[in-house]
């Protein structure tokens, strides 16, 4: 996904937009530009790379009305020219989403004359909106998104009008009133602590914003009034609070972020309990990190409510033609709740008749407008593009989830249970000590992470953060699975970090240990059973985790692993928060 940014009024819009962008900077950072108009000439500059580099060409600008745009690309390479905005003549569009038809609308643009820059799909707006101009660049706008097919979130400026035009359609777009001029955003964050109203538009909505007020209209450019509410996106959270990177300070927010989803949970349990009475099959979908959640979430719901539980990456399910009726619950992990395959995944499953449940970190998303009950994580912003702590909130949600499915005795006990989590938490962060093991795994030409039944969940999530923010390569594999293939890519430069919390499987697990070690592997344990830490402990690296209730496990084995990665990507001088090729969400299939 891409984050955009305008504004219109008295204020300096140059300072305003680059102040913007850095906030948005965590949902793409290939690219960055802006356009302005300054004494009613259209200015644009754009820069490959980060919103620091795009800073010194806006040096000397003097405007008052302003669009911006940082990039994750889709289509074309980053580079300077596929940068957003593109612009046609007196008009500059920037835009979040994909146009699907872009290639036939480029061809009869280009037959009727348009000479097109860029590689991107969003320069075919520009020249559309260069095309239907009549003198009213809202009505141009209205006659460009016509002939759009896919997802957009639009600003669009020009020449001769002191004005800034937006559209939206399946991307996500909001309005900020300011006290000194308005704004539009991709969303609350990149508004911090310029308004604090906002307004959420919804698909098919245009709107014209000028310095005195802003005008809605609906898919039926009919005018129209939209709820207007606070901005939630505090500034003073979006600080790094003396923290390096944002992951090491969302690491440590974990317990507060299980025990606030623990508290928000009592405010839905009802609605829960009503809306999923009767339900006899369930299926969870998410994507990346949140798709591990899912994958404890079934074995929660399966192991309290007895009730079948499956699941599926919401890009798989979407096109699986899944088998739904008015007897199926299912449940979308999102942090953003703006994913396009996981919000299509729910938008399929409403259509088939199921109710879809959204445990989400942003209740005012796309997945929550659409779900049946919306199950609050309570993570607070969450800025680094690898999920942490609305990881474990999410699988705090579940936990409590499943717990009410089972009855009111069951949840009573587990809501008991999960509170003792957060101490453990904070006591597990003081103590952990990953540096040694950082290193080794910085080191390895492949680190490997395996774990039993929730022990394997976990280790997938360990592979991934390592993955996307060390760029070391690897993979999370069912302990059982390894004598059936990955031992053969086990030798001396491979690590292996073994996940062992089940007492149940623990034998067997150590047998992956032995495996890995007889084939000169490096090993690494985590653990929280003293036994296992006793038989490793001085032969090889192991990480004691404190005990608790074998199913809230995940909730401490996760924080080691992140941590994990954490220092990994540390030690290799990453970009930490925004690893490469990567966004925070992605709102485009
Ligand atoms: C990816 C992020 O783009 O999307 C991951 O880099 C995240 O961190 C995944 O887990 C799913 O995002 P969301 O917002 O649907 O949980």
């Amino acid at each position: 996904m891409c984050g955009i940014i305008g504004y219109i009024g008295g204020g300096d819009a140059a300072e305003i937009i680059l102040g913007g962008l850095k906030r948005l900077e965590y949902r793409g950072y290939d690219s960055a530009g802006a356009a302005f108009l300054a004494d009613g000439k259209l200015q644009v500059m754009k820069k490959q790379g980060r919103v620091e580099k795009l800073s010194p060409l806006l040096k000397g600008v003097d405007a008052r009305v302003g669009i911006g745009h940082t990039r994750w690309a889709t289509h074309g390479v980053p580079s300077d020219i596929n940068a957003h905005p593109h612009r046609a003549g007196g008009f500059a569009v920037v835009h979040n989403g994909i146009i699907e038809n872009y290639a036939e609308l480029k061809a009869e643009l280009i037959l009727g004359g348009a000479k097109f820059l860029s590689d991107t799909d969003s320069e075919v707006v520009a020249h559309l909106l260069q095309k239907n101009y009549n003198g009213d660049l809202v009505f141009a706008l209205r006659e460009t998104v016509k002939v759009l097919k896919g997802s957009y979130a639009l600003m669009a400026i020009c020449e001769g009008e002191n004005r800034i035009a937006v559209a939206r359609h399946k991307s996500p777009l909001i309005i900020g009133y300011g006290a000194d001029g308005n704004f539009c955003a991709s969303d609350e964050p990149a508004l911090a602590g310029l308004c604090n109203t906002i307004t959420i538009l919804e698909d098919g909505d245009i709107a014209e914003i000028t310095s005195g007020g802003v005008k809605i209209f609906d898919k039926f450019f009919k005018p129209v009034s939209r709820l207007k509410e606070p901005n939630l996106a505090v500034s003073a959270s979006l600080g790094l609070d003396g923290c390096p990177h944002y992951m090491l300070k969302e690491l440590r927010e974990t317990p507060l972020s299980v025990e606030a989803t623990a508290r928000a949970f009592g405010g839905v349990k009802d609605s829960l309990r009503k809306e999923l009475d009767g339900i006899e099959r369930i299926i969870l979908t998410g994507c990346g990190t949140a798709y591990h959640a899912a994958l404890i979430g079934k074995r929660y719901i399966e192991c309290f409510a007895r009730i079948p539980a499956e699941c599926e990456t919401a890009g798989e399910f979407r096109y699986k033609n899944p088998v739904i009726n008015n007897k199926t619950a299912v449940i979308a992990v999102s942090q953003s709740g703006e994913t396009a395959d996981t919000v299509e995944a729910a938008r399929l499953a409403l259509s088939l008749g199921a109710k879809v449940i959204a445990v989400t970190n942003s209740h005012r998303s796309e997945l929550t407008r659409l779900a049946t009950v919306v199950v609050p994580v309570a993570a607070g912003p969450e800025i680094c593009v690898a999920a942490t702590k609305s990881y474990t909130g999410q699988i705090a949600a579940l936990y409590l989830t499943a717990a009410v499915l089972a009855g009111e005795s069951v949840y009573s006990e587990c809501a008991e249970k999960i509170e003792k989590i957060p101490a453990l938490l904070t006591r597990t962060l003081e103590d952990l000590d990953m540096r040694s093991l950082a290193h080794i795994c910085a080191s390895s030409s492949g680190v490997y992470f395996l774990g039993r039944d929730l022990d394997y969940a976990v280790a997938l999530e360990g592979s991934l953060k390592l993955k996307e923010i060390s760029y070391v390569p690897g993979e999370g594999y069912p302990s059982g699975e390894l004598k059936h293939g990955t031992l053969a890519l086990i030798d001396v430069n491979t690590t292996s970090v073994v996940i062992i919390t089940d007492e149940g499987l623990a034998g067997k697990s150590e047998n992956a240990v032995e495996q890995v070690l007889s084939r000169g592997g490096k090993v690494a344990v985590i653990t929280n059973i003293a036994e296992v830490e006793e038989r490793f402990s001085g032969k090889l690296p192991v990480t004691y985790l404190p005990k608790c209730d074998k199913l809230l496990s995940p909730l401490l084995s996760a924080v080691a692993v992140q941590m994990l990665a954490y220092k990994a990507a540390a030690v290799l001088g990453r970009e930490i928060d925004k690893p490469r090729n990567l966004a925070k969400s992605v709102t485009v299939e």
